[in-house]
């Protein structure tokens, strides 16, 4: 039983293969964390790790005492978890241990999405019950062990079982003091169409973190954080981290006492959050996902690319090989008729493309940004046989056909509108901020998201619609909820994302063949929560090659290349300006799930004739790619950032795809060798380039190599010589590896 109790020691220690998570009662009934790292002894106890000694001018509560779920009032000074609001207006809490329960498997939280097991022998999971005897509050922890995974997840259910009313002003879902402060932050920052770009930042005494208040995780920050040690590398190094399941606001910090004692949190945003219970109500937090890697980033996020494609993501698309597409956004805009997307169809099937995807414009009176958000009935101008025409023209060609939506967001401008104006968020008297034009559905209402539901499932009824781009493009302003009460207010922004949740939850229960991929302008909501319902997620609007070799580079650090949506579009980039090779394109969208963005149809024989070689070459390895082992190798985020490269290998390291990029190219470049990782020392390789060529990369590397030596010498690269001349900027290569 990978969770062991120990009645004499009162010590709780979850335990697989590779890690030990140990927590204790103390003499005052608090739960003290007392370990989080490689696995240890079973056998033996770890109480004395608990370090109770006195510090001048501290509080016999424990200025430093390391807890798992910290209240506030009684000597701890740190942020705390959790903060109640009692009937007399205190906050200060007594949570001590009331109880436990030990299983195996994992249950799934209600309303929330989360990682679940198929088989129980899979996990098991602890519930640990702490009481504030004075208020009533019943806490209950979870923790979940999987046994094949470095990975504990936690979540917490706040219960009243008080008399009187009680008011959550945050509940985090985790939080963690380890024993010391040298550590690194990692976080995925940005901004819209540059999303995720890795930030380290030493952590020192004070408090120090990430968060969004903007309605959905957001594209400034990511519901993900590592703490690494100083120096540690993709193969070196103690790393945790820490995942959060969820898509609304959210809260990521360290705090580093004067003792350092480092506490990390992750939940809701405590910023604008509080939740009245009732007598008996209860409360359920998101999930956080915490892992370790005692060998580095690389280790670390195996683990999560591992559980979020194998339990996180479900349903039909979960294992299946994901459709190569073509998206007629940057093809076409708002600009379109039935014969221009035919005839991107049309060109596109020829190529071997399998779906077609119709985004924004089809419905309404929308010819720009302006209009008709919420009236999801065809544009019967643009589309005179409807959705139900296009559609089964394109399945006609042989193709599979997708639609785009962004079902919670209204224009003013629409016969939703002025039907219901009072469904757009807002606050009664004051003005309302616009967002690329358009206000948002308040889907905390549940006859909102029953509207959607309805007209959405209409929608996919009436047509052969294979895949859904569910999109979002604006954060919430004037956050406020007409149906709810002024002393609920609060409850606003986790009561909308559980209505996004509800529609999602129904829509993919309602037609589980259909493959939704999720989009909030780019990567505006790319995180764990929607991946439970979206398989797949537009990672950026940026499509130009090299700013998405940064994008994929830091989205990978969280999270699986099946859930990262990578196109490519045409040059001049829309969004850059810049001229990169087609080659160069396809190479960084193949490590992900591939499509193009553009107006095949405009393409000349030659640029055809090269799609055409692409997509069969996506095809044939994307087994590989969207389920086998991502190896971050050169980072665009060091040293000049010139060069980057990474690989995936299958499970059995029988196969593998190097991909190599250099942004500019230098005259007379330094000789240079790239170390793979993941492969078989014993095995013998065939390596091959892909397009084959006589260039440099193909003539020091083509042939049979052991593993060994691609592992230990690396491939040869940077002895261009007179064929640099003919490559120029933004180049790439790719290597196929084979095992002989
Ligand atoms: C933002 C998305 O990220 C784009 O791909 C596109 O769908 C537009 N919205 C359409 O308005």
């Amino acid at each position: 039983m990978p969770i062991l109790w120990n009645p004499e020691t009162r010590e709780i220690h979850l335990r697989n293969d590779s890690i030990s998570y140990i927590a204790c009662i103390f003499e005052n009934g608090y739960l003290g964390q007392l370990y989080f790292g490689p696995a240890l002894d079973p056998d033996r106890s770890y109480r004395h790790l608990y370090r109770g000694e006195f510090k001048g001018f501290s509080n016999s509560g424990g200025e430093f005492v390391r807890l798992e779920y910290p209240a506030r009032g009684n000597g701890d000074f740190r942020a705390p978890a959790l903060v109640v609001k009692q009937a007399d207006g205190s906050t200060v809490l007594d949570p001590v241990y009331a109880g436990h329960r030990i299983y195996a498997g994992k249950e799934p939280i209600p309303q929330l999405p989360a990682t679940y097991v198929e088989d129980p022998a899979e996990a098991d999971t602890i519930e640990i019950s702490l009481r504030d005897a004075v208020s009533g509050t019943e806490i209950t922890l979870y923790y979940t062990i999987f046994r094949d995974r470095p990975v504990v997840a936690r979540s917490v259910r706040v219960r009243n079982s008080g008399k009187k009313p009680l008011e959550l002003s945050s509940a985090m879902s985790a939080s963690l003091d380890l024993p010391d402060a040298d550590w690194d932050l990692l976080s995925l920052a940005g901004t819209w169409a540059r999303e995720r770009s890795v930030k380290l930042r030493h952590i020192e005494p004070g408090s120090q973190g990430i968060s969004s208040s903007r309605g959905s995780s957001s594209h400034q920050q990511n519901p993900f954080v590592a703490l690494q040690r100083p120096g540690a590398t993709e193969t070196l190094g103690e790393v945790y981290g820490f995942g959060l399941v969820y898509s609304g606001n959210f809260l990521a910090d360290v705090e580093v006492d004067a003792f350092d004692v480092a506490r990390v949190r992750i939940g809701i945003n405590p910023d604008g959050f509080s939740w009245r219970l009732e007598p008996g109500a209860e409360f359920r937090t998101p999930e956080a996902v915490l892992a370790y890697s005692p060998s580095g980033l690389g280790n670390l996020s195996d683990a999560y690319h591992g559980l979020y494609r194998e339990r996180l993501a479900r349903g039909y698309w979960r294992d299946r090989p994901r459709p190569v597409l073509i998206n007629n956004w940057e093809g076409t805009y708002f600009d379109f008729n039935e014969k221009k997307l035919l005839d991107i169809a049309g060109t596109a099937k020829d190529l071997g493309i399998e779906l077609f995807v119709l985004d924004d414009g089809w419905f309404g009176e929308r010819n720009d940004d302006h209009t008709s958000l919420g009236d999801w009935f065809v544009d019967r101008k643009k589309l005179p046989d409807g959705i139900e025409g296009i559609a089964n023209k394109i399945e006609a060609l042989g193709m599979k056909f997708g639609l785009w939506f962004e079902p919670e967001m209204v224009s003013e401008k629409s016969k939703l509108f002025a039907e219901h104006p009072d469904w757009a968020i807002g606050v009664p008297g004051r003005p309302r901020t616009e967002g690329r034009n358009q206000l948002v559905l308040d889907m905390g209402r549940p006859e909102i998201v029953d509207y959607l539901f309805n007209l959405i499932s209409g929608v996919l009824r009436s047509a052969p619609i294979s895949y859904v781009k569910w999109d979002m493009n604006r954060n919430i302003t004037e956050p406020y909820s007409l149906a709810l009460p002024p002393d609920r207010q609060g409850e606003f922004f986790h009561r909308y994302i559980l209505g996004v949740y509800d529609l999602y939850e129904r829509l993919t229960g309602a037609f589980p063949q259909v493959l939704f991929e999720s989009c909030a302008s780019g990567g505006g909501r790319f995180d764990a929560g929607i991946l439970a319902y979206a398989p797949q997620a537009w990672t950026s609007d940026d499509s130009d090659a090299i700013e998405r070799l940064r994008i994929q580079w830091g989205s990978s650090i969280g999270y699986p290349l099946s859930s990262m949506g990578a196109h490519v579009s045409a040059v001049p980039n829309h969004q850059v300006g810049r001229i990169t090779p087609l080659s160069t394109r396809a190479a960084v969208a193949f490590f992900g799930v591939f499509g193009y963005e553009l107006d095949a149809a405009k393409l000349g024989p030659q640029e055809r004739a090269e799609v055409a070689l692409q997509v069969a070459f996506y095809k044939k390895h994307r087994d590989l790619v969207q389920k086998g082992r991502f190896l971050r190798l050169l980072s665009p985020f060091e040293g000049d950032g010139n060069r980057t490269a990474w690989m995936v290998v299958s499970k059995n390291s029988r196969e593998a795809l190097v991909g190599y990029y250099r942004v500019l190219n230098r005259p007379v470049a330094p000789m240079s060798t790239l170390r793979l990782r993941g492969l078989d020392p014993k095995a013998s390789y065939r390596v091959s380039t892909w397009p084959a060529g006589a260039d440099a990369a193909s003539r020091y590397n083509t042939g049979i190599r052991g593993g060994d030596e691609l592992m230990g010498a690396g491939l040869l690269l940077g002895g261009d010589g007179w064929d640099a001349g003919k490559q120029g900027d933004f180049w790439s290569r790719l290597f196929v590896i084979e095992a002989v």
